[in-house]
């Protein structure tokens, strides 16, 4: 075969050559970021935790769309699949989002079980991933990654400060009520760890998860008689627990304690929710700008009140905002965008708040109790808590 140069003139033939070679190079960095950016979204959309899931996506997109529905100058696309809370599916729902969809980022789950499963996958996959709720402490503590950030809590952020709480009100003898899996486990340990301290009472009663039959454990209570009752339920469970303690005729002699109770519940809950006391990174009362701007546009985007859900929703959406805007939404550089979201301020409706080395937040916990209809701040239980974040080594 003839050689290039036998028809044109050597300099054309290099300048070819350069220019072949700058687009070779300098194109796919165009397309790739012309191209949707991709986040995986998984979330419950059906059960007991169904309205949790709603919130934090219909809130993560609404911050995206104040964002003119674009991550680093890029459209966004979701690609969105119901959880159904279901920890043994969960493995394919991830792999598919990861290797089939080939999204950008991650965002779920909320139920801790499938938490603890994303992250072993995760770790090894590189994904960029937000945990928008679920609190097990291994998530950013023996199974952190440099990958993955978590926007909401640990399990510990919002039970030890209950100890400190419930041994100030001179409670001595507790009973202790949890759906019994992760997140209500690690809710009990490190409440009997910081309430236990001098000889106080915790009577354990576990029940299974998503059931919603608390009877037979109410007619205990009213036997054992203790100070108080400190209980981890949530969404559709926690307005039956609610409902049924008052009916078992517990509320006015029993005071009641928790941390998502009576969050985004209390209107289903009605009166039988008036007194009970929690501590929660977050009230609707949070007097800032950013908490006016997404009650008034989460209402207007969805008919609902905001609640810490849909508060964890939109700082996971501020979050990737704010990394890709710090790298021009080139998705590829993975190391800069993850410094950025390391180092990134959240203007959070809760109050600002910085990630720990962790990936957690760094948040202050408020004591909160249902006043007409309102959880309603009556305090400060911890602030500025950071997780110790066991075993993690990053
Ligand atoms: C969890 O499984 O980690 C979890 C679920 C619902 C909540 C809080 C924590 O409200």
């Amino acid at each position: 075969m003839k050689n290039l140069s036998t028809f044109i003139p050597d300099f054309l033939a290099r300048a070819i050559m350069i220019i072949s070679t700058i687009l070779f190079c300098v194109l796919p960095i165009f397309t790739a970021n012309a191209a949707k950016v991709k986040i995986g979204i998984l979330l419950p959309y059906t059960g007991t935790y169904a309205k949790l899931g709603t919130h934090i996506r219909d809130a993560l997109m609404l911050r995206i769309e104040q964002n003119g529905n674009t991550l680093g100058g890029r459209e966004v696309e979701y690609i969105s699949v119901d959880s159904e809370m279901n920890v043994s599916k969960s493995t394919n729902r991830i792999n598919k989002l990861i290797k089939k969809d080939k999204v950008d980022f991650l965002v779920g789950p909320v139920h801790s079980g499938i938490g603890i499963n994303m992250t072993r996958i995760v770790t090894k996959s590189g994904t960029i991933t937000i945990v928008p709720n679920a609190g097990a402490n291994q998530i950013t503590g023996k199974y952190c990654a440099p990958n993955i950030f978590r926007t909401s809590f640990t399990s510990w952020q919002l039970a030890y400060p209950m100890g400190d709480v419930m041994r100030k009100a001179g409670h001595k003898k507790v009973v202790m009520m949890y759906w019994n899996y992760t997140f209500g486990k690690q809710t009990k340990e490190a409440f009997v760890e910081s309430f236990a301290e001098s000889g106080e009472e915790v009577i354990d009663m576990p029940t299974p998860f998503p059931q919603a039959e608390f009877q037979s454990y109410f007619t205990k209570i009213a036997s054992i008689q203790p100070d108080a009752v400190f209980a981890f339920y949530s969404g559709g469970g926690a307005v039956q627990f609610v409902k049924d303690y008052a009916a078992a005729g517990l509320k006015d002699s029993i005071p009641l304690y928790s941390s998502f109770l009576t969050e985004g519940t209390t209107k289903a809950q009605g009166a039988s929710a008036e007194g009970v006391i929690s501590i929660l990174h977050y009230s609707r009362d949070l007097d800032n700008e950013a908490n006016r701007r997404l009650k008034k546009t989460f209402k207007a985007k969805t008919g609902e009140e905001a609640d810490i859900f849909a508060v964890q929703g939109y700082d996971t959406g501020s979050l990737l905002v704010q990394a890709m805007d710090a790298v021009n939404g080139d998705t590829r550089n993975k190391k800069a965008l993850i410094q950025a979201m390391e180092s990134s301020v959240i203007d959070s409706p809760r109050g600002p708040f910085t990630f720990s080395k962790a990936h957690n937040p760094i948040q202050t916990i408020y004591l909160r109790k249902v006043t007409n209809g309102e959880n309603k701040i009556i305090g400060v239980a911890a602030k500025n808590v950071e997780d110790a974040a066991v075993g993690c080594h990053m």
